[in-house]
């Protein structure tokens, strides 16, 4: 973890610090930042040891923290004007009033870090990665909380052990049971790289991205918001888990022909098939990029998109029209695109040539509107730096 001061503009970083001292009185001890992310290929496959290739990107959360006064912890979403206070030190279960949602994500790091040695803590967030667009605005916060608070206690902060804290606040406060794909390029992140994650052994291989002369990659906001604690995500996990219990073995290992024998219901044989076929795009989109063929990463990001709607049934018509839009465009300055991150709503991503961006952008944006009354919010992004401390 790098530090790094950035007074170009307003960050998440700054407006931390300074909402931290109007809402305390005081300068913040620890100030850290962490990135969204997209994810290019290897979707559904984190969580049954599979290979996925995620970048983090510009927007980032931020936290800022110090001990708490009068013996009590304050929690405050600056951005969603809510806070939270617990007397003395911060609870160390999950926080059940509704309202207080937020406070888990928090709670559920400090858990996993190792608690605060019973010191109230004051915790202040702020964000530029919007909520429910699927870009991992969660696992940003998390992260980013780990590694204030591993600063701040004087505690280990490898990328993986915050990636883990990150993890375990999920799933055992948030009630999420997602990978680990999310956290861990949020911490690992590299400029100009994505990642290539193997989830067996959480081995990370850096790939690089093409440079913006090249091609851009443009999100688009579907502007269905998803909830990964909604039910459909857990319903695929099952689906997987279903199928290890068939094959006695990791769906890591498993082939075509392996899941074409086993005696699965017609669903979970074709939930199966994507998540094979998905760890071998992935390695596939990897040979592309470290061969330049933007033109074949394209195919590939189109075929895992199908994928996704056919056989893993996680997306939804508003990321198909997009993503078909971004097909009938090919030739025409986009190599390709597909939904990103778990689906059920959220964002899709394009790879489009840069001098054709906004010709692209006003097809799509031209599309939706026909379909569904109302332009999507769509950004480009390049692939950046994870967690940091900010001096
Ligand atoms: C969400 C989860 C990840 C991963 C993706 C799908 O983003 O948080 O762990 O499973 O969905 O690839």
């Amino acid at each position: 973890m790098t530090r790094t001061t950035d007074s170009s503009h307003q960050t998440a970083a700054d407006r931390a610090r300074s909402a931290f001292l109007d809402r305390f009185g005081e300068s913040p001890a620890c100030v850290a930042s962490a990135p969204g992310r997209v994810n290019l290929i290897g979707e559904h496959v984190d969580y049954t040891e599979g290979l996925v290739l995620p970048f983090a990107i510009d927007p980032r959360a931020a936290i800022a923290i110090g001990i708490g006064a009068d013996d009590r912890s304050v929690f405050v979403a600056d951005d969603l004007g809510v806070s939270v206070e617990y007397p003395g030190a911060p609870i160390t279960a999950p926080d059940p009033t509704p309202d207080h949602r937020f406070a888990n994500h928090l709670l559920g790091v400090l858990h996993a870090a190792g608690g605060t040695g019973g010191q109230p803590l004051n915790v202040l967030v702020t964000s530029d990665i919007p909520i429910g667009a699927g870009l991992s605005s969660s696992a940003a916060v998390e992260v980013a909380l780990a590694a204030a608070v591993a600063s701040f206690f004087d505690r280990p902060a490898d990328h993986h052990t915050l990636a883990r804290q990150a993890q375990a606040a999920e799933h055992e406060f948030v009630g999420t049971p997602c990978g680990i794909m999310d956290m861990l390029v949020s911490a690992a992140g590299i400029e100009g790289k994505a990642l290539r994650i193997d989830c067996r052994d959480l081995h990370l291989t850096p790939v690089k991205m093409p440079s913006a002369e090249e091609a851009v990659v443009l999100i688009v906001d579907s502007g269905v918001t998803h909830r990964l604690s909604d039910g459909g995500y857990a319903d695929r996990r099952d689906s997987c888990e279903r199928v290890q219990a068939v094959l006695s073995g990791s769906l890591r290992d498993a082939s075509i022909e392996s899941i074409a024998d086993a005696d699965l219901t017609e669903r979970d044989r074709r939930r199966a098939t994507h998540v094979v076929q998905e760890n071998a795009r992935v390695d596939d989109a990897v040979a592309a990029l470290e061969a330049g063929d933007l033109h074949r990463l394209g195919e590939i990001l189109l075929d895992g998109h199908r994928s996704l709607r056919d056989l893993f049934e996680v997306s939804i018509p508003e990321l198909d029209c997009i993503v078909d839009t971004a097909a009938d465009l090919r030739g025409d300055g986009c190599f390709g695109a597909r939904m990103t991150g778990g689906g059920f709503g959220g964002s899709a991503i394009l790879l489009v040539s840069s001098p054709a961006i906004e010709h692209v952008r006003q097809t799509i944006e031209r599309r939706f509107a026909d379909a569904y009354g109302r332009i999507p919010t769509s950004m480009m992004v390049h692939a950046c730096q994870g967690v940091r401390l900010e001096s």
